[in-house]
């Protein structure tokens, strides 16, 4: 009786404190393997400093759903603490007034000297830290299954028609070149590598960023969409809806013997305990070699009434740039920590030639920011582009001529 007494008054003292102590709602997409064990990372290292977390996760690659509950959520008034929302959407959300000051995390961890100065832009709105970022995934990758293209005779492809000679090998014995899910997102993560190859760094900004009718419009993007058709063509007839992991699992178990996608794939290759360099093969997609696409994962942190929630929202925004939740969280995502002053010992090489060439392209002016994962334009924007780069993938017979002017057309009355 005595002990049920102490124990019931220790355990009250315990959710007393654990309620003190403020809680965190994070919204995210990160529900395949290696995603889930890299936001594990951060609920742990959370919990550990005794606050609770409330997991919101909204399945879906590349975060459409996860925007859209998040829409409903904001404007009812009831928004989590933090969401990843990433690059220009992030001004979107707090121009209309949503988000937080983090400026008392920011200007003691000193985020100004640790980031570079093109992501922490990005975090700031009006000259203030509203968001923090988490990591750097480079979208440009090629993921090969060493045994397939040992099998089918075929090189590693480092330009467009080294890919077309592979691809053919491949279907030749029978297997399926490349692994793709045909959804929009997944569409335009294709689209942009081969409209990276084909018009170049500086072209493809004035294309996805500056929205440069010419270019949008003009002869060398049509010759984009005719690349992207051919390149369509090695893809299975059951790609409709296959999510992303699925594509991936494809290659990891020699279905497949390539895909185009960011380096979150790694993640999956890395919880399957498959080793680069032996079981596969990472290297820059065709024809982008020193070219770098990122896309910024960042938490934007909302602003909320409750005190206590605010203090945990001030420990989630300082633990996700902690040098060790970089490194464990990156180390399980297959992206490169945000940080430049880190540490890589422990880091594949995958990791260590993107954090090369993100250095270097920035030097050469060939880092580009991601149309496909919200990098280039706000998300009316990229939602237009989506449309008319998914409808002519899912059409065999559409006609690269009249979608460069479909494309000029959406965009710009979207802008
Ligand atoms: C996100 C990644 C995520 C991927 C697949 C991208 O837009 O930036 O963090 O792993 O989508 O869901």
């Amino acid at each position: 009786m005595k002990l049920n007494k102490i124990f019931l008054a220790a355990s009250m003292l315990c959710s007393a404190n654990s309620a003190l102590a403020g809680e965190v709602e994070v919204l995210h997409w990160w529900t395949a393997g290696g995603e889930a064990n890299a936001i594990s990372v951060l609920k742990n290292m959370l919990e550990k400093q005794g606050y609770s977390w409330i997991d919101f996760g909204v399945e879906g690659g590349g975060g459409e759903s996860a925007m859209r509950v998040l829409r409903t959520r904001a404007v009812s008034g009831n928004p989590p603490s933090a969401a990843n929302i990433k690059g220009p959407d992030i001004q979107e959300w707090a121009r209309l007034g949503f988000l937080t000051n983090l400026d008392s995390v920011a200007k003691p961890d000193h985020w100004d000297d640790v980031i570079p100065k093109m992501i922490t832009d990005v975090m700031k709105y009006d000259n203030h830290y509203v968001a923090v970022p988490v990591n750097v995934h480079r979208v440009n990758w090629l993921w090969a299954n060493s045994a397939v293209f040992a099998q089918a005779g075929a090189k590693i492809p480092t330009t467009m028609d080294e890919f077309f000679t592979a691809a053919e090998k491949i279907k030749a014995i029978g297997l399926i070149p490349l692994a793709h899910g045909s959804q929009p997102w997944q569409d335009a993560t294709l689209f942009e590598v081969v409209a990276l190859d084909v018009l170049g760094a500086r072209d493809y900004i004035k294309a996805f960023v500056d929205l440069d009718m010419d270019i949008l419009g003009g002869e060398k993007m049509i010759e984009v969409f005719t690349k992207f058709k051919r390149v369509r063509s090695y893809v299975d007839n059951n790609s409709p809806g296959r999510n992303w992991m699925t594509a991936t699992s494809m290659v990891i178990n020699g279905e497949a013997g390539m895909q185009i996608m960011g380096d979150w794939a790694k993640g999956e290759f890395s919880a399957a305990g498959k080793v680069p360099g032996k079981d596969y093969v990472c290297a820059p997609a065709f024809g982008t070699a020193g070219k770098f696409t990122y896309n910024v994962d960042s938490f934007a942190f909302f602003e909320l009434q409750d005190e206590e929630n605010f203090k945990a929202q001030k420990a989630l925004a300082s633990t996700i740039l902690d040098p060790k939740f970089q490194e464990i969280f990156n180390l399980n995502k297959g992206s490169i920590p945000v940080r430049l002053d880190m540490d890589m010992s422990h880091f594949d090489q995958c990791a260590l030639d993107s954090m090369k060439d993100f250095k270097s392209s920035a030097q050469t002016g060939d880092l580009v920011p991601s149309m496909a994962h919200g990098m280039s334009t706000a998300g009316y924007v990229q939602g237009a582009m989506f449309d008319v780069i998914t409808n002519f993938f899912n059409d065999q017979s559409a006609v690269p001529a009249e979608a460069v002017q479909r494309l000029a057309k959406v965009v710009k009355s979207a802008m």
